[in-house]
């Protein structure tokens, strides 16, 4: 009863499926690279473009470490004893979906084996697919609903379903890649309020600017310091009005000493005194860090926001 052309879907899920995961272990180097939480970002090397490549603040929860383990789901489901606390990478066909967050896969879709394997993924940008392959890519728990790691992932979950699992092997989910290599639990960032749209082109100028100080100061462009320098200024000016209303003290000192040290810039360069700028703008590379680190987001698609939240949250609080 198998359709004829099985093997090539699954041959050619696997290749895409191979190349997901190239494209996470890309992504998932830069994280590895982040300075932990707390730690204080080693500042730029002097004439490089500090904030364009600078690593944004740690996202909360760290991402897995320990190497992948790839493992089907009957083995999962048969031997689950070795796989508990490891993070695997399972290749299977969604069985049944159990509520917004919770879905079983099952080894095989062409015979159900009777040992699906519940998957809870932390969030779904859109929900999983019946009798499609999915890779799981996650850690496998013991099944306990009162476990921290699954606690927050259960809303929806049918009684029955959670009697059935309990004891049974789960992966809680980081990634649920789809045949069309989507991943449906990546963290997107929210729609842009008006503000944040406004505060984005303001960075950008910002960052146009700062990234043309290296030639200007390679060439001792006066007038070139001078129109750049009144960009920085403006956009910082722009900048302490952008966190002003959420009130940010912090923020709001380190743009008004941004926008200072593009001032000092303006003046060494209309006196020809390239050396101090070149150590202003340095100083200055060191503030974008510094702010970036407090309060600047990576979203999952590469995007950055600003990270507001409520006064006092750890990032914002550091000085
Ligand atoms: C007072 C805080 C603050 C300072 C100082 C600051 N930035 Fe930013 N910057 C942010 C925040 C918050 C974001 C995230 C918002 C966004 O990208 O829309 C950001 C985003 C950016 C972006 C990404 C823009 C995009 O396309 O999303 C660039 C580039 C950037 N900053 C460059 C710089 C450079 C270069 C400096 C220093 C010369 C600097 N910033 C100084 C707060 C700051």
């Amino acid at each position: 009863m198998s359709r004829p052309n099985f093997d090539g879907r699954r041959a050619g899920t696997l290749a895409l499926t191979a190349a997901a995961l190239g494209l996470i272990v890309a992504v998932a180097v830069p994280h590895a690279q982040q300075p932990p939480a707390g730690a204080k970002p080693a500042p730029p090397p002097a004439g490089a473009k500090p904030a364009q490549g600078a690593p944004a603040a740690p996202a909360a929860p760290a991402p897995p470490q320990r190497p992948l383990v790839p493992v089907v789901a009957s083995t999962l489901a048969a031997k689950p004893d070795a796989y508990f606390g490891e993070n695997v990478t399972v290749m299977a066909t969604v069985d049944q979906t159990l509520s917004p967050l919770a879905f079983s896969v099952d080894q095989d879709k062409a015979k159900s084996t009777g040992q699906d394997v519940l998957v809870l993924a932390p969030r779904l940008n859109e929900p999983v697919e019946l009798n499609t392959y999915v890779t799981v890519i996650g850690e496998v728990v013991k099944f306990d609903p009162a476990d921290a790691k699954v606690k927050d992932r259960l809303t929806g979950l049918s009684p029955d379903a959670l009697a059935k699992y309990t004891g049974k092997p789960a992966i809680v989910a980081t990634s649920v890649i789809n045949t069309a290599m989507n991943d449906l639990a990546r963290r997107l960032p929210p729609k842009m309020t008006a503000e944040e749209e406004a505060f984005q082109k303001v960075m950008q100028k910002v960052g146009a600017a700062n990234g043309a100080f290296r030639g200007i100061i390679e060439k001792s462009d006066a007038n070139g310091a001078k129109e750049q320098a009144a960009a920085l200024k403006a956009a910082f000016i722009a900048t302490e009005a952008f966190f002003k209303p959420h009130g940010k003290a912090d923020a709001i000192g380190w743009a008004q000493d941004a926008r200072k040290s593009a001032e000092a810039i303006e003046v060494a360069a209309a006196a020809g005194k390239w050396d101090e700028v070149k150590a202003t703008a340095g100083s200055m590379g060191k503030m974008c860090q510094t702010c970036h680190t407090a309060y600047r987001e990576r979203y999952d698609d590469g995007s950055f926001r600003a990270k507001l939240g409520s006064p006092g949250k750890p990032g914002a609080a550091t000085h």
